[in-house]
């Protein structure tokens, strides 16, 4: 937030402003709307847990920028407000007593690293009992030593989670964090105890092979958008509250609102970049202000696209190969990991490629995301036609390559039952396959040029 609190004090100064190029779009949120039905099982679960001097481990997942960090502050502020004693802990305070003991320090004496140390001696067979190690005590009797000086119920928040899964928690480690998660979870600390933790995909498993399972926990399970109630006052709050804006910000929400579909960390972003906008033009609503806004808002949405789908993340194959699964089999539809295993086979067997873990990387980053009736989608709309953009350029690199590998991908996905309409199988041996992708794609972005991507020839006239 400071960087943007930063703007904002050069825009109100009267030296040259100059406006941030980024903006803030991750973490606590400047105005938190929404998320009535988690708030509400929290506090109803901190209630039983300080009526009982119980305690519960609570779990929340969803894929990136759909508000985890944000819903997390936000019931850390709620308990701080009824009295609750509020410490943030790392993955591996569930296993290793130093790494807790540094979490529920007071922050000016926290150090803020992640115990790799103790994870190679996890790779290394050593588990997390042997040497000086075998000195610290325990992560559950740290903890009790804790709560027995807190006069006050304890809320550990636990971040980023999934890395509980990406470490592969095991031995005496996993032996440790079970023991933790479980007595916290049976409410057996004799004192009120939750554990409130968020991650991308995976982690509701994760907490589940750690012996915690989904059971009772469901209404906090999977982050998705915003409803459009919440959705829209976060906006107009950044027009109103952010911006200053005088009169009426109906069209400003409405156009926003279309652009961002609810998704929170694209209303962060067109939010901020609109409050900045409407500073600038000192708070009046003004045409080219909103066409301003706009650009920069896509923009900011093909980098977050670009960064989540990039490199690190997930390869530029696979990314294709999403898109064209979209493309072909109906974005609508949801697929199962193994719909999704078998046609990325197809894909690796086409270009002689090792097998990887595609799959697992997609579910894991969150570039796909379950629901309740265990079917997949891309959780994003816009995404989805960001990935059908990737599928184009593929096209028209290489169309045999892709005519062929298009149809092996939908025999393996007939394979698995995947209901494929004969609409779509004709699309694809047809060149009805480009017409069709070109109309679902926003935007076709060259590889390796994001800068262009989300931006059509000509942009839509405000109301
Ligand atoms: N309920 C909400 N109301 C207002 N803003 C929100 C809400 N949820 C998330 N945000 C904002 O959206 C952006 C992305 O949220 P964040 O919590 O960082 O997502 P995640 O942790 O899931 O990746 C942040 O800027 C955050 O402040
Ligand atoms: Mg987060």
């Amino acid at each position: 937030m400071k960087r943007f609190k930063r703007g904002v004090h050069e825009v109100a100064g009267r030296s040259a402003p100059r406006f941030i190029e980024r903006v803030h779009d991750r973490g606590a949120a400047r105005y938190f709307h929404g998320r009535r039905k988690e708030l509400s099982v929290f506090e109803t679960l901190c209630h039983a847990a300080t009526e009982s001097d119980g305690g519960t481990v609570l779990i929340t997942q969803g894929p990136p920028g759909a508000g985890k960090t944000a819903l997390l502050h936000e019931c850390a502020r709620l308990a701080r407000l009824w009295g609750w004693q509020v410490a943030d802990i790392q993955p591996d305070a569930l296993w290793n007593g130093r790494s807790l003991r540094n979490s529920l320090r007071p922050p000016s004496r926290r150090w803020h690293r992640f115990e790799l140390d103790s994870l190679s001696a996890n790779v290394a067979g050593i588990g997390g009992g042997g040497g000086w190690r075998s000195l610290e005590m325990a992560p559950i009797d740290r903890l009790k030593r804790y709560i027995r000086k807190a006069r006050k119920p304890v809320l550990l928040i636990l971040d980023e989670a999934q890395i509980l899964h990406q470490v592969q928690v095991m031995g005496a480690q996993k032996t440790a964090a079970m023991t933790m998660l479980k007595a916290i979870h049976n409410g057996d600390l004799g004192h009120p105890v939750v554990l409130l933790a968020a991650g991308l995909g995976h982690t509701l498993a994760e907490f589940s092979r750690l012996g915690i399972s989904r059971g009772g926990v469901d209404d906090l399970a999977d982050l998705t958008s915003l409803d459009c109630k919440a959705a829209r006052a976060v906006i107009r709050d950044w027009l109103k509250k952010g911006g200053g804006a005088k009169g009426d910000v109906t069209d400003w929400m409405d156009v926003i609102d279309r652009e961002t579909e609810g998704w929170p960390q694209h209303i962060s972003a067109y939010g901020q970049r609109a409050a900045l906008q409407i500073q600038k033009d000192g708070g009046m609503l003004i045409e080219d202000g909103l066409l301003t806004v706009l650009t920069k808002g896509r923009k900011d949405k093909s980098r977050y696209y670009a960064r989540r789908l990039g490199r690190n993340h997930i390869l530029r194959r696979e990314r294709e190969l999403l898109g064209l699964l979209i493309a072909c089999c109906g974005w609508s539809k949801a697929w199962s990991p193994i719909q999704l295993a078998s046609a990325l086979a197809v894909l690796e067997g086409e270009l002689n490629a090792p097998p990887t873990d595609t799959v697992e990387m997609i579910f894991g980053r969150g570039v796909m995301a379950g629901n309740d009736n265990g079917d997949f989608r891309i959780p994003i709309p816009s995404m989805e036609r960001f990935l059908v953009g990737y599928a184009r350029e593929l096209l028209r690199q290489n169309e045999v390559l892709t005519q062929e590998l298009v149809a092996g991908m939908l025999a393996a996905l007939k394979r698995t039952n995947y209901p494929l309409s004969a609409e779509r199988e004709l699309a694809v041996s047809s060149d009805r396959l480009h017409e069709t992708l070109g109309e679902m794609a926003e935007v076709s972005p060259l590889p390796g040029s994001h800068e262009s991507a989300f931006l059509p020839d000509t942009l839509p006239q405000p109301p």
